[in-house]
């Protein structure tokens, strides 16, 4: 199963630091030549909104990932926020509940942004689940959060590459797939432990992927995402 989304604009790239030179250096060294950055909490917080700009500016999209979980009218209006700002995708946890998950649906209005349900963190294990009060697995819980996700309308899922498959097989083409965990043969796995390299990813169902370090940690970032684009497309 493959998507028709082209080669460079399957990358999302992580902006994995902790100010906005840093974000700068990188947006110069491959901005325009992925499809998207990711933005999380450590660098939200630290360079704010203007660094969205930036990036659109650039020529690349936005994945906003926040992992909003709260009450649903605060979602809502966190996506309502997140919309206004112009990214095209943002994250969601789906364990915030039927209603959080149908607000932040309404708060997408008629925009087209791209709500990504998180299912379960994959830092938990089964053990870690129980310890919180959870009596199903990790892998079972994928699932029933998934289900939620299709019925409330979400289109989105982040998950690693062990759950890419079996997702797949109960919901079709259902879901945009967004995978990280990704490590092509000629870089380090770091601290990723189960790991597809960005043709497995894709091959598997991946609609995008997430891939950090091969490319932030390079001493050439732009030949790095080149050598990713020209493994895709092979
Ligand atoms: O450098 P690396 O390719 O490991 O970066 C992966 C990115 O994807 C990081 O921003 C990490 O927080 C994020 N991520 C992950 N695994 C998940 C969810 C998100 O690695 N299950």
């Amino acid at each position: 199963m493959q998507s028709s989304i082209a080669a460079k604009d399957k990358i999302i790239v992580p902006l994995d630091v902790p100010a906005k030179s840093a974000a700068r250096e990188l947006i110069k060294a491959i901005g325009g030549k992925v499809g998207f950055f990711k933005v999380g909490d450590q660098l939200f917080i630290a360079a704010g909104p203007a660094i969205v700009e930036e990036i659109q500016a650039s020529g690349a999209r936005v994945f906003l990932d926040l992992k909003f979980h709260d009450i649903p009218n605060t979602v809502r209006r966190a996506v309502e926020s997140a919309c206004a700002l112009g990214v095209d995708m943002l994250t969601i946890h789906l364990s915030g509940g039927r209603e959080m998950c149908e607000a932040a649906v309404v708060g997408r209005g008629i925009s087209k942004i791209l709500i990504l349900g998180v299912t379960v963190l994959t830092s938990l294990s089964d053990e870690a689940l129980a310890e919180v009060g959870f009596r199903t697995s990790v892998q079972d819980e994928v699932l029933l959060l998934a289900d939620l996700a299709k019925h409330v309308g979400i289109t989105g899922l982040v998950a690693s590459p062990q759950e890419l498959v079996a997702l797949r097989e109960r919901f079709g083409s259902l879901f945009t797939m967004v995978i990280p965990g990704i490590r092509p043969t000629w870089s380090e796995a770091g601290d990723q432990k189960r790991t597809l390299t960005p043709r497995q990813a894709v091959d598997a169902g991946a609609d995008y992927l997430v891939i950090g370090r091969p490319i932030t940690a390079s001493p050439d970032p732009q030949s790095a995402v080149q050598r990713i684009i020209d493994e895709l497309e092979s």
